[in-house]
């Protein structure tokens, strides 16, 4: 039997021109720009332009308000308030392409559109679970994109701290290479199917915990540890358990993830809940501690989600909606990839190693 490697590490599936992940280095490029800077000195609206147009915009780009249209709308409201965010931002899209007919080949306008609605969707299926209409997107054309979030979510003008630093979570999320998510869309792009139908599977990839799911499972870890002085006790028992720390770990990188070193820097910016971020820092240090005695062999660094845990709790954002946010800043990289796979990609197609039984009668 051929060798099998289940989770394709090492495998060279394409060819970008559109982010860098260098594991070793701990270094992340979008178009060839730093991670860092981009966190620090640019807006997710422009990033998202970098990313699926391959330059810089010439002029400081601000994504077009989409509004819900009837069918996104009449879909969200068939969805119990209790269904899962990510599912009613996955319905929403589907929605959407289904009535605009979104069909091949992908084209930078769809995206455009795509990246503008999904923070719509996001804020209005928030609104609709609690009783409250959707808000209209009217006023809230200064904003970008995550300042669109929190506007649709609350109905009001976000505080400028807040938006920004929101904005620099968006960038920092908005773009990682050939993650589960991006991976997947990309599959379904090389189907020649539509770019509604390869977002929807990103967004239905990115749900699982492993993946996008960990800024919850950080935050409800901090709730338990409460105090630094349980910290040690509390993640000693949750190794011994065979748990995995939520916000640490990575498939790439083998140092500290860039993206949890700039979203530290916008945490500590943020006029937030100045206890929690202490929690957090000190907490952190334990952790990395014990995972190195846990696990010698292996590098177990903070990744992407630690920090971005406590930027979401200090913008007001409700835990179950972190993960659609992620979604949100995702798109950009997802849409970008899909236009790549369209132009450049071949249908993608692996081979499974069969380990089944041999040839035999069927019962009678
Ligand atoms: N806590 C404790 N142990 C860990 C952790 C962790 N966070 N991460 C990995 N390990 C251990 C594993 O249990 C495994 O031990 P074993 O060899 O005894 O089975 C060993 O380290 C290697 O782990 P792998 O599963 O090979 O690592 P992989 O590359 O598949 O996983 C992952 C990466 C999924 C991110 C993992 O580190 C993890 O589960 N982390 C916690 C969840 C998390 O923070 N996810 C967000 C990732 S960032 C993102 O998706 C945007």
């Amino acid at each position: 039997m051929a060798d099998v490697n289940p989770g394709l590490e090492g495998v060279v599936a394409a060819k970008t021109t559109i982010g860098l992940v260098d594991g070793s280095a701990g270094r992340l490029l979008y178009r060839g720009y730093e991670i860092g800077d981009l966190a620090a000195r640019g807006t997710f609206d422009s990033v998202a332009a970098l990313l699926l147009d391959g330059e810089w915009p010439a002029v400081r780009e601000t994504l077009p308000p989409m509004e819900l249209d009837g069918p996104v709308v009449a879909a969200l409201r068939s969805l119990p308030a209790d269904a899962a965010p990510l599912d009613a931002l996955r319905t929403g899209i589907s929605a959407w392409g289904a009535a605009r007919g979104v069909d091949w080949p992908p084209s930078t306008a769809q995206a455009r559109e795509l990246i503008a609605l999904a923070p719509v969707i996001v804020g209005g299926f928030a609104r609709l679970r609690e009783g409250d209409e959707p808000v209209d997107p009217a006023g809230s054309e200064g904003l970008g994109v995550a300042g669109r979030l929190l506007h649709a979510i609350s109905g009001e003008l976000p505080e400028a701290s807040r938006e920004r630093a929101l904005d620099a979570y968006f960038v920092c999320c908005a773009e990682h290479g050939l993650n589960a998510s991006t991976f997947t869309a990309r599959v379904i792009t090389s189907t020649h199917s539509d770019l509604t139908s390869a977002v929807c599977g990103a967004v239905g990839a990115l749900k699982g915990r492993l993946h996008g799911g960990a800024p919850s499972g950080v935050r409800d870890q901090l709730t338990q540890i409460g105090n630094v002085e349980h910290a040690e006790r509390w993640i000693r028992d949750a190794l011994a358990r065979g748990e995995r720390l939520m916000g640490f770990g990575h498939r790439i990188y083998r140092t500290t993830d860039p993206r949890a070193q700039a979203l530290r820097g916008v945490a500590e910016g943020l006029a937030g809940d100045a206890e929690w971020l202490k929690l957090a820092i000190d907490v952190e240090d334990v952790a990395l501690r014990l995972l190195a005695e846990h696990k010698p062999d292996r590098v177990l660094k903070t990744n992407v989600e630690y920090y971005a845990s406590v930027v979401l709790d200090g913008v007001g954002l409700p835990s179950d909606l972190y993960t659609p946010a992620f979604a949100v800043a995702r798109t950009a990289g997802w849409c970008a990839h899909v236009l790549e796979q369209a132009e450049h990609g071949r249908l993608i197609r692996p081979v499974a190693a069969y380990a089944g039984p041999g040839v035999r009668p069927v019962p009678l």
